[in-house]
This record gives C-alpha cells, structure tokens and sequence, in this order.
C-alpha cells in the first residue's frame, strides 16, 4: 500500500519516521509542499494521501487528485471547514480528520494565558527587562478568588475545567448540550447571560460554526463584569474583534488572550521580522501590555503533533484497505 502526505513540516518527521517503522509494509512519500492543483499529481499512484494545511482545499486540488485516481483524505487536524465539500461529493471522495490529538494542549495553553493575564506578566516582564525591578502598580489577581466561565464543555472545555479546579478557581460553564458528569457537579448556568453577569474571566471552547459567529459581540461585552479577561483559543469568527479593542480602550476588557484571529490566514505561522503586518488590528493587540497574541499556537506542542501524525496516517490505512475509520468524516 502507498500514502502520499503533502505539507509535511520538519516538526512531524520524527513521528512520521516512529509510525513507518511501526508500518514497514506501508510506502510512504511526501513532499512540504501544500495540495495545490498542480502538485496533485505527485500523489499518483498511492492509495490515500494525508493533508494539513489552512489554505483551501478547492475544487480545482480535489478534482486533479481525483484525475490521478485518488479519493482517500486523511486530514491531520480536526477542522474540514477549508474543504469544497460538494466537490468533495461529486468527486466522492472519503475523508477522516483528527477529532481528538491532545484536549490538554489547548486547555493548558488557554489557562496558562488566563493565569498571566491575571498576574500582568507581559507588564511585569517588559520592567524587568528594562532593569526595573519595583513591584507597584503591578498586582496580580489570584486565580482561587475568581469566577471563570467556560462557554462549550467538549474536550478541550472539559480539561479546561479541570486544570481551574487545581487552581481552586470558582467555575461556571454554559453549553447547549451540557455533560452528564458536569451537570451533576452543579457547574452549568442555564444561559450566556448569567454567564456574562456572573464571570470575572471568559475562555471560549465552542466550534466556529455559522451559528457562533461573533457570539462574543460588543453587546455580549455589555453583558460582562466591568474589568472582564476574555481568552480565546477556539476560533477566531466567534469574537468581534473590533468590539473587543473598544472594550480594551474603555476598560471594561481588563485582559484578552488570542490565539486564534478570525484574519490569520497568511498572517500567523509567517515571519514579520522587520515587515509591517498586512493588518493594523493585530500591530494594535501585540503592542499592548494587557493583551497576550499566540499565532493559534495553543495546539503546538509534540504530544499533539505526534497524535495528528500517527491518527491520520492509521486512517489512511483503513482508507486504504477500503474499510472506514473511526474518524470518518461523514459530510
Ligand atoms: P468539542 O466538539 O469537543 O466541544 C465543543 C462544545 O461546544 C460541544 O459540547 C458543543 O455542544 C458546544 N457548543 C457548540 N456551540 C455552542 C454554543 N453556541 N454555546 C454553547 N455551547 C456550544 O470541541 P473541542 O475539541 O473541545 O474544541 C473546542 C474548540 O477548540 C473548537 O473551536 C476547536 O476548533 C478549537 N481548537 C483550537 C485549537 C487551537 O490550536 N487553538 C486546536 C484544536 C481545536
Ligand atoms: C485544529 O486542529 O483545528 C486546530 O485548530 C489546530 C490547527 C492549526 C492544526
């Protein structure tokens, strides 16, 4: 059997050498570069290919793989949002994703980022490095006298969760299809709005859906404690940015944590070394003290690379052996 991978960065070869000794009798090529409509054609030939990237995969890329005869995708991420899924469908391919690689690396990263904001580390880093070593004005807010709001209690929110009762934070949460488990440890408000009124900090784990977009709005700001931390590692479309810079400006935000844009393609994962950033939003967030910028960096850690790499490689397998995976993306 043959994978073809695309987009293969120099951070995934060590697990993709682990998985092919574990698979010696499986041939696998790859290249770094992204599926493009003209780079299809060097798939020819395998059985399934396995993808990542944040471009799209449009129609033109999925019908020149189809034209080489393949129709297997095996995504190393969860996301199929980028997909031309009714291309997808004429062209009949089979795709998987990667639902679950690591809930602990975006739940660690979204409560690291909420503790600092709440200890002002970005101030207080910026003095020290500037020789100045005085402790005024910058206090911290520790985290057991908050109450943290958690909006979505899937696999992320739940770790979430976990990780702030450790802190012996107060927690609140709000889904529409609450957890059993959660439901009987009294955790859910009944609505977003005493989730606003009550929470001294909001962390988003809901998908980007058409549904959520700018679900945290300048009205939703409105709702909020004056003095919110509002941290985002979930999508970017489910916050009006634009509203958050204004409730930056006037205090009501206190502290915002963005590891996701609702702009980044072409903007995170780049180097803007000595370049102006294409986007005066994101100059305005990075430059200011009370606002922590991750280039949707929260998945990034090697537990998380390695479960991409080897899931979707597992699936292509299947793919490959005409069964279906677990993760099969039905669309
Ligand atoms: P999940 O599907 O396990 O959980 C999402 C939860 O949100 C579900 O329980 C669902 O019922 C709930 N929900 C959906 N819309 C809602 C709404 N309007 N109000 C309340 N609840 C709502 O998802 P997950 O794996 O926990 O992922 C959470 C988020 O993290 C997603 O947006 C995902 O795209 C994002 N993510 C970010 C990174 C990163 O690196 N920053 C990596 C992976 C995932
Ligand atoms: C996802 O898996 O959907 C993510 O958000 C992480 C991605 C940038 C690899």
């Amino acid at each position: 059997m043959k994978i073809f991978a695309y987009g293969i960065r120099d951070d995934e070869k060590p697990s993709l050498e682990e998985w092919k000794v574990i698979n010696p009798e499986i041939q696998v090529d790859y290249t770094q570069d992204l599926l493009t409509s003209e780079t299809a054609k060097l798939a020819k030939g395998a059985d399934s290919v396995v993808v990542y990237q944040q471009l799209d995969y449009n129609r033109d890329s999925l019908a020149a793989l189809a034209d080489v005869g393949v129709t297997n995708l095996s995504l190393r991420n969860v996301g199929t949002d980028n997909i031309d899924l009714d291309a997808a469908r004429e062209f009949k391919f089979n795709i998987s994703n990667v639902p679950v690689y690591s809930p602990n690396a975006i739940a660690e990263h979204s409560m690291i980022q909420l503790a600092r904001l709440f200890r002002q580390t970005k101030e207080l880093d910026a003095k020290v490095a500037e020789h100045n070593l005085r402790w005024a004005p910058t206090i911290g807010r520790e985290m057991r006298m908050q109450t943290v709001g958690i909006i979505g209690t899937g696999h992320i929110g739940r770790v979430a969760i976990n990780i702030l009762k450790g802190f012996g934070a107060k927690v609140i949460a709000y889904d529409k299809y609450p957890n059993a488990e959660l439901m009987s440890e009294g955790l859910y408000v009944d609505t977003l709005d005493e989730l606003y009124a009550q929470a001294d900090a909001v962390s988003l784990y809901v998908p980007g859906l058409p549904e959520n977009y700018h679900l945290i709005d300048a009205e939703a700001i409105g709702k909020m404690k004056d003095g919110v931390v509002i941290v985002n590692t979930a999508r970017g479309n489910l916050i009006d940015v634009d509203a958050i810079i204004a409730g930056l400006n006037s205090g009501k935000i206190s502290g915002f944590g963005m590891d996701v844009y609702e702009n980044e393609v072409g903007l995170f994962n780049e180097d803007w070394t000595n370049r102006d950033f294409p986007d005066e939003k994101i100059a305005d967030l990075i430059a200011r003290k009370n606002v922590l910028v991750t280039p949707h960096t929260a998945f990034y850690t090697t537990k998380a690379v390695s479960e991409m790499v080897q899931q979707s490689f597992d699936a292509a397998v299947v793919f490959g052996k005409g069964e279906k995976p677990e993760t099969f993306v039905e669309y």
